[in-house]
């Protein structure tokens, strides 16, 4: 497959100028760069859902020429996708959605096979190794699942695919799941298909692409093969001339402190998976927690969120027990939490500026009236603070890239000054320099008092800003590491340690 100068111009974005890409059969293909760089349109392009700018030149499919704009002539081509968005239908079933956009099977007089189209859900299903009733709606799954799913559809009918192409598949995936996600690519590719990885992780870049091409500002800025490129190349690539490590060394230091109120209080919380879950956050403090997919650590911010119900125990708000917690319930105590991306990302159709005071419009009225110009100062603020791009606050979210839509959101609840906040994936999707950012401003929030429980499949963010990470296994915290203990290699010893090991 091979696109030649491709560009794609928004109204007044220039995301894609004049890109070259290819990809040969059995190769995998690394397509980075930071947030708002081109990534997804591109993907958006080859899947015929964007067409490129009319001067673009000619896209490619083993030699035969396809045009742009018909997903259908795509498909037919071989090419299968897995959008940063999933494009599942939550109020469908799994099986509903495997076969989105493509016939049942049909028997005698037109009656779709019910029994044998379970069967193909089933068998697709068996591809990623989720063993669930095919009859089940997406909405009831939980986000890795959900991944699972898009993987699925892409995959099934394996013999007519050619080409697969995954936009941030990993952003919700514990590192579990995502070694056997590499195991289904490594066994596409040796069938001589050929894969698009997208990911902002560069240790997965380095184990498993074969090629890399780095975009910045809609332009290819490196491209060859994987070995030619080491981290710290592919870093200063991606950021540009001024590369650098970014991640925020003083900003640990000044959460050693810590006052004493507590803020949060689990008392032996059952809930979700989460078994007699004990702990306190207290002001000022950055606590990490982390835990393998289906220990529970989502389930803290889910009780909080009101979507996880306790089933016993106490959950503790600044000194008052709160029964069946919800954000309306914390809001008044001064706690926010803020949903994992995948779960809540804002409303799309809303711009950046009310998007951002949305969570708090009180500062901002008059009366009964809004103070529009000082809501528009603010969100001005806001949007260079975290250097928002593009730095417009009246462009609505839709048109925002995936990590800069997370961005917003962070600054949402960091623009309220709560006293304990609860970051659920804060920097999924996220890139390097975005990503120290984000980090950077919760850090300096609690230099002055703001308490932070940071739940974070990313160990790089526990090791940079944490001063104690909580390590849940078994539903119940299991190890709690403070000082030099936080660090990548200890972290996930802890999370893998096994429960049966301990009691022997
Ligand atoms: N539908 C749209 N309308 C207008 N502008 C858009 C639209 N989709 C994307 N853009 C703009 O195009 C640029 C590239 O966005 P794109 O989504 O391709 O980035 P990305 O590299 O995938 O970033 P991320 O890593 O954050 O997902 C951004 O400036 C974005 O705001
Ligand atoms: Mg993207």
């Amino acid at each position: 497959m091979s696109v030649t100068d491709v560009s794609k111009t928004f109204v007044s974005t220039r995301a894609l100028d004049r890109v070259d890409f290819d990809v040969r059969a059995g190769e995998v293909h690394a397509l980075i760069g930071h947030n708002g760089s081109g990534k997804s349109t591109l993907v958006k392009v080859l899947a015929g859902f964007h067409k490129p700018d009319a001067d673009s030149g000619p896209f490619t499919v083993e030699g035969k020429k396809l045009p742009y704009g018909d997903p259908e002539a795509v498909h037919r081509a071989g090419l299968r996708f897995i959008h940063q968005e999933l494009g599942l239908l939550d109020e469908l079933s799994l099986l509903e959605n495997l076969r989105l956009g493509d016939r049942y099977l049909t028997g005698r007089g037109w009656r779709v096979r019910w029994g044998a189209e379970r069967r193909r859900a089933a068998a697709a299903l068996a591809i990623v190794g989720l063993d669930l009733d095919p009859d089940v709606k997406v909405a009831d799954l939980t986000p890795i699942e959900r991944t699972q799913v898009a993987v699925a559809r892409a995959m099934q009918d394996e013999d007519a695919v050619r080409l697969v192409l995954l936009d941030e598949p990993t952003a919700t995936l514990p590192s579990s799941e995502v070694t056997k996600l590499f195991e289904l690519i490594r066994r596409m590719t040796a069938h001589g298909v050929g894969i698009v990885y997208v990911s902002h992780r560069l240790e997965e870049i380095e184990e498993i692409a074969d090629r890399v091409t780095v975009l910045r500002e809609g332009r290819v800025v490196g491209t060859g093969p994987r070995s030619e490129f080491d981290n710290a190349r592919l870093v200063s690539l991606i950021v540009g001339s001024t590369a650098g490590e970014a991640l925020p060394a003083a900003a640990r230091e000044a959460t050693q402190v810590h006052g004493e109120a507590s803020l949060l209080d689990f008392q032996a919380v059952t809930a979700g998976e989460l078994r007699q879950a004990d702990f306190v956050i207290r002001t000022g403090e950055i606590v990490g927690v982390a835990g393998l997919a289906g220990s529970g650590v989502h389930d803290i911010p889910g009780v909080l969120l009101g979507r996880v119900p306790v089933e016993s125990g106490h959950v503790v708000v600044a000194g008052r027990v709160i029964d069946d917690p919800d954000p309306a319930k914390l809001r008044p105590l001064g706690a926010a939490v803020l949903p994992s991306p995948r779960h809540l990302k804002g409303i799309p159709e809303l711009t950046i500026r009310e998007n951002v005071t949305l969570a708090d419009l009180r500062p901002l009225t008059r009366g009964w009236n809004l103070d529009l110009r000082r809501e528009r100062r603010e969100a001005a603020a806001i949007v260079e603070r975290f250097d928002v791009k593009p730095r417009e606050p009246e462009k609505p979210l839709a048109e925002l890239s995936g990590g800069n839509q997370q961005k917003v959101a962070v600054a949402k609840w960091l623009r309220i000054e709560p006293d304990l906040l609860v970051l659920d994936e804060p920097t999924q999707g996220v890139d390097v320099g975005a990503k120290a950012e984000i980090l950077d401003l919760v850090a300096s929030a609690a230099a002055e008092g703001l308490a932070v429980v940071l739940c974070s499949s990313d160990l790089d963010d526990l090791e940079a800003v944490c001063s104690r990470v909580l390590v849940i296994r078994g539903g119940r915290v299991a190890t709690e590491l403070t000082g030099e203990q936080i660090n990548r290699k200890t972290i996930t010893e802890e999370c893998y340690r096994s429960e049966k090991a301990r009691v022997s």
